[in-house]
């Protein structure tokens, strides 16, 4: 049952079936080149796309708009210290400005990066600060309860083939965006903070979606049965020297973000300051106004708390539910902010080259005007990787109509599978690892 109600609301609408048609057409096949206003159903993305509470609306009057030394900025700092008990942060206009500041500041050219999965941007962030990146996702198998997790080992042999001082950190990403968004466990972030010990390495949490992640761990690893999603949430990040955030995730706002720093590392306090100042702004509002740093502060407590957070991995499942009954293959169990489906296994006339994934998006707007992502060969290049179709729901923003829609939807594309055609690529920008949001397709007999 969800603990809240509406309070204002968006009206939303399908357009019919030859405008969707069109609209499809001309933005090359590629959902990213949509107008929202002609999507019904937006499953694009959770960042910065869920539904504000009226707490977090009220604090946005707060908002203190001063250049240096804001109370907003203040408020953020306490809530952050308070929830993910790093008491110093470096403000960011979102997760990539972040990674930017950490990742510009500890990666020097030649290093490597082992990371559990890197999300897109994290992989660019890595390679345009000179760096390797190099995922180390566990192996596991369906109904594993953390899928998510980093092959430490591999981590292991990775230093043994490079040399331990060419890598600056081990990055953890909870929950792992790039695998289905599975869960981590704390046990594995206690392991990845004995290897970053062993390397003498940073250890990074990628903390987008802690909260979250929390409420698997409390659910699903026995030691923290009982225990509060808040309490989770901080034993976890407390193994880590330094988090990237981005409040459009788990900070229930609609832009945002911040590293966090430990008390004790200056040194990297003092760099990831001048380097936030030269990319993101001044260290206290780092490209946010001060009512996006109130927003923030609200909810990033809103995120831990048990109401909020069961109704919210709750609902993604509910929506795997709807779909597994229409036949559709999904990954199991579904992860905290999306359901992924397997697309070759949906569209199997569909061969690798030719994008099932991402013709699947395509048939799923075109049939019931609803948008998901590609993650998959289209996203993700030269990639050995599953062909996944990521539905991710904001926050605290549908409801459970649209869900059925999405999968009635499913269910008529089904139905006309073998008419569904593949995909090439006519046009893509010269960085390979950012080419899904822009490139140009067409569809191939
Ligand atoms: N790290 C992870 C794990 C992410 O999922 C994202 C964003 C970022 C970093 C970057 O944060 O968008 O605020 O700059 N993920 C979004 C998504 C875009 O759709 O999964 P950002």
């Amino acid at each position: 049952m969800r603990a809240y109600k509406a309070k204002a609301v968006e009206r939303i609408s399908l357009p019919d079936r030859e405008a969707r048609d069109r609209h499809l057409r001309e933005a090359g096949y590629n959902v990213f080149n949509l107008d929202a206003d002609a999507v019904f159903v937006d499953l694009l993305t959770d960042s910065g796309t869920g539904t504000m509470s009226d707490e977090q609306w009220a604090a946005l009057m707060r908002g203190d708009e001063a250049y240096a030394g804001s109370e907003s900025f203040r408020r953020l700092e306490s809530a952050v210290a308070d929830v993910m008990g790093f008491e110093r942060i470096v403000p960011a206009h979102q997760g990539r400005g972040a990674e930017n500041v950490l990742y510009g500041t500890i990666i020097s050219e030649g290093d490597y990066v082992p990371n559990n999965t890197h999300f897109d941007t994290t992989r660019a962030h890595v390679v345009n600060s000179g760096g390797e990146p190099v995922d180390c996702p566990v192996e596991s198998e369906a109904g594993d309860p953390f899928q998510g997790n980093l092959d430490v080992a591999a981590v292991r042999d990775l230093a043994d083939e490079v040399g331990a001082e060419r890598i600056p950190a081990v990055v953890v990403t909870i929950t792992n965006n790039s695998m289905a968004g599975q869960p981590v466990s704390v046990e594995n972030v206690r392991a990845a903070r004995d290897v970053a010990d062993e390397l003498d390495a940073r250890l990074v949490v990628d903390a987008c979606r802690f909260a979250e992640n929390a409420y698997f761990v409390r659910q699903r690893e026995p030691e923290f049965e009982g225990e509060s999603v808040a309490d989770v949430a901080r034993e976890q990040l407390s193994y880590a020297d330094a988090v990237v955030m981005s409040g459009k995730k788990d900070g229930l706002a609609n832009v945002g973000g911040f590293v966090g720093v430990r008390e004790d590392d200056d040194e990297l306090y003092e760099r990831t300051r001048q380097r936030g100042i030269l990319y993101e702004g001044f260290t206290t509002y780092g490209g946010m106004a001060g009512r996006d740093l109130e927003a923030m502060a609200v909810g990033l407590r809103e995120a831990v708390e048990e109401a909020y957070v069961e109704s919210r991995v709750e609902q993604v499942a509910e929506l795997g539910e709807l779909l597994q009954e229409v036949g559709v293959p999904i990954r199991t169990p579904t992860g905290g902010h999306a359901v992924y489906v397997d697309a070759e296994e949906f569209l199997p006339s569909i061969p690798r080259e030719r994008f099932p994934g991402q013709a699947l998006v395509c048939e799923l707007y075109r049939e019931g005007g609803v948008r998901g992502v590609e993650l998959g060969e289209f996203a993700f290049p030269g990639e050995s990787r599953p062909q996944l179709v990521r539905l991710c729901l904001p926050r605290r923003t549908y409801f459970r109509d649209h869900l059925e829609h999405v999968a009635e939807t499913f269910a008529d594309v089904a139905e006309r599978r073998g008419e569904v055609s593949g995909l090439e690529v006519i046009d893509e920008p010269e960085m390979a690892e950012l080419r899904h949001f822009s490139a140009e397709l067409r569809p191939v007999e």
